[in-house]
Order: structure tokens, then C-alpha cells, then sequence
């Protein structure tokens, strides 16, 4: 796999992109950079990226799949990024999940997003895997949230487990897990098992803001194979959610 390291960019994922529309960059390339001056997280929320605080690091994608099985690319990401992160000897005994559809928690806390982004440019078709993951940030370096509040490695878990943490090595980790998981999809077409086996959600209460249906509240009832989250409402009815923000 090839690593494309720099200093600093505005974001790994925009340069990710760039490099894709290169026609000679091979699928599973990947971009790392030490901070990112615009970091970029999902809803139009920015990611913070100081310097050696994290690892924001993106992965080229070149699926030959069919439209549909697409968007499920981010939920293999986020297996991909659990199954590294638990064989993280200083994570042993920690174990890590997801909140629907794709953040990382650790203690209930946010410790790692992902952006998928698709690009489509002439002949060059490409879906860009963006990670940020939070090492060495002091909470002050972290945005303020109110529900799952964002983490670290260094705030869960202590100097002197992180000290000895090497972002470029944790970058090839992350990448030989997601290589391996794609490939995996790419011929199977299949994710929400082994996502399952990661969802923090299933069986709790949750309110859910949606762009559609306004707060939806019920108990998370897992995902359907497209990678909707499944909600049972008060009434005993099913409501599948495409998109939308966890407030409870
Ligand atoms: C989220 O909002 O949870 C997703 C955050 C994704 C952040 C990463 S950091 C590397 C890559 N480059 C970006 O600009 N964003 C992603």
C-alpha cells in the first residue's frame, strides 16, 4: 500500500481525492498528515486537528460496486477501524463500539469518526475514507459536545499508555485492517453481522433528530442491509432511519 505522509494540509480527504483523480494511484493508497488546518467531520462539522494531537489519516477507494452497496462502505470502515483498535495492546480490555451509524466510542465517549466521501470526475470514480482518531488531544483541544462527549486515548487512558504510541504505525495498523475489510466486502457484499457485533445502540432508548420525520424516539433495533438504523417506536411500529443525529 502505498503512504502518501505530510505535515500539514487543510485535509487529508481533499488530497486524498486529488491523488485519486490521478489515475495512477492505486485503490488503498492512502494519505496521513501531523495536523489539518480545515479538518473536516459529517454534518458540516469541522474535526479538530492539532498537530500530533491525532491521526487523520484517508484511504482511496476504488469499488467496482453497484450503486446500492455503496453507502454501506462506511459501516466497513467502522468494523474495520474497531477489530484494529481492540488489538491495540494498550487498549486490551477496553473494548471499543460504534454509535449508529459511524462514530467511535470508547467509555461512551467519541474517540474516532469517519467521512466517506464519493467523487466522481471524467472516467475516475473514487470514495475517499476519511479517519480522524483522537490520541494524544487534552479535552481542551476537543470540541465541546453535549451527548457522547469527545474522548482521547491520552484522556482515557493515561500518558503513559500513549506516550509510546506512534502515529505512522497506527496509520499502517488502520490501513492493512481497512484494506483487508474492503476486500472482504467487495467479494461478499455483506456487513451488518460483523457490524452488529459493534452497535452500542441496540436495545436502548434513543430520541433521534431526522432531516424527514423530525425527533423520532424509540428502541435502536439494530440496522437493515442497507445500513439504516432501526427504530421501534412507543407503538410497537417500526421506523427505519436513513439519516439523523442522536440527541438522547
Ligand atoms: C465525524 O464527524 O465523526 C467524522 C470525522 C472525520 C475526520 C477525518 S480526519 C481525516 C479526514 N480528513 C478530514 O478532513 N476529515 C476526515
Amino acid at each position: 500500500m502505498q503512504a502518501y505522509y505530510f505535515k500539514s494540509l487543510p485535509s487529508t480527504n481533499d488530497k486524498a481525492m486529488e491523488l485519486a483523480h490521478q489515475l495512477t494511484t492505486p485503490e488503498f493508497s492512502y494519505v496521513v498528515a501531523e495536523e489539518q488546518t480545515n479538518g473536516r467531520g459529517r454534518n458540516g462539522n469541522s474535526w479538530s486537528s492539532a498537530s500530533g494531537a491525532g491521526l487523520y489519516m484517508s484511504m482511496i477507494l476504488r469499488p467496482e460496486l453497484p450503486m446500492e452497496l455503496l453507502p454501506q462502505l462506511t459501516l466497513v470502515a467502522g468494523v474495520a477501524m474497531c477489530e484494529a483498535l481492540n488489538a491495540l495492546p494498550v487498549l486490551a480490555g477496553n473494548n471499543v463500539g460504534i454509535k449508529w451509524p459511524n462514530d467511535i466510542l470508547l467509555n461512551g465517549r467519541k474517540l474516532a469518526g469517519i467521512l466517506c466521501e464519493a467523487s466522481l470526475q471524467g472516467d475516475s470514480k473514487a470514495v475517499i475514507v476519511g479517519i480522524g482518531l483522537n490520541v494524544k488531544a487534552s479535552q481542551e483541544q476537543l470540541p465541546a459536545r453535549v451527548i457522547y462527549p469527545a474522548t482521547s486515548l491520552l484522556i482515557e487512558l493515561g500518558e503513559a499508555s500513549v506516550k509510546a504510541i506512534d502515529t505512522a504505525t497506527l496509520a499502517e495498523t488502520f490501513a492493512v485492517s481497512l484494506k483487508q475489510r474492503f476486500l472482504r466486502y467487495y467479494s461478499t457484499h455483506e456487513i451488518v453481522s460483523d457490524w452488529s457485533k459493534y452497535d452500542l445502540l441496540v436495545d436502548t432508548q434513543i430520541k433521534i433528530d431526522t432531516p424527514d420525520a423530525g425527533v423520532v424516539e424509540g428502541v435502536a433495533a439494530g440496522i437493515t442491509s442497507a445500513g439504516e438504523l432501526v427504530i421501534v417506536d412507543a407503538a410497537g411500529d417500526k421506523q427505519i432511519i436513513t439519516a439523523g443525529s442522536i440527541i438522547k
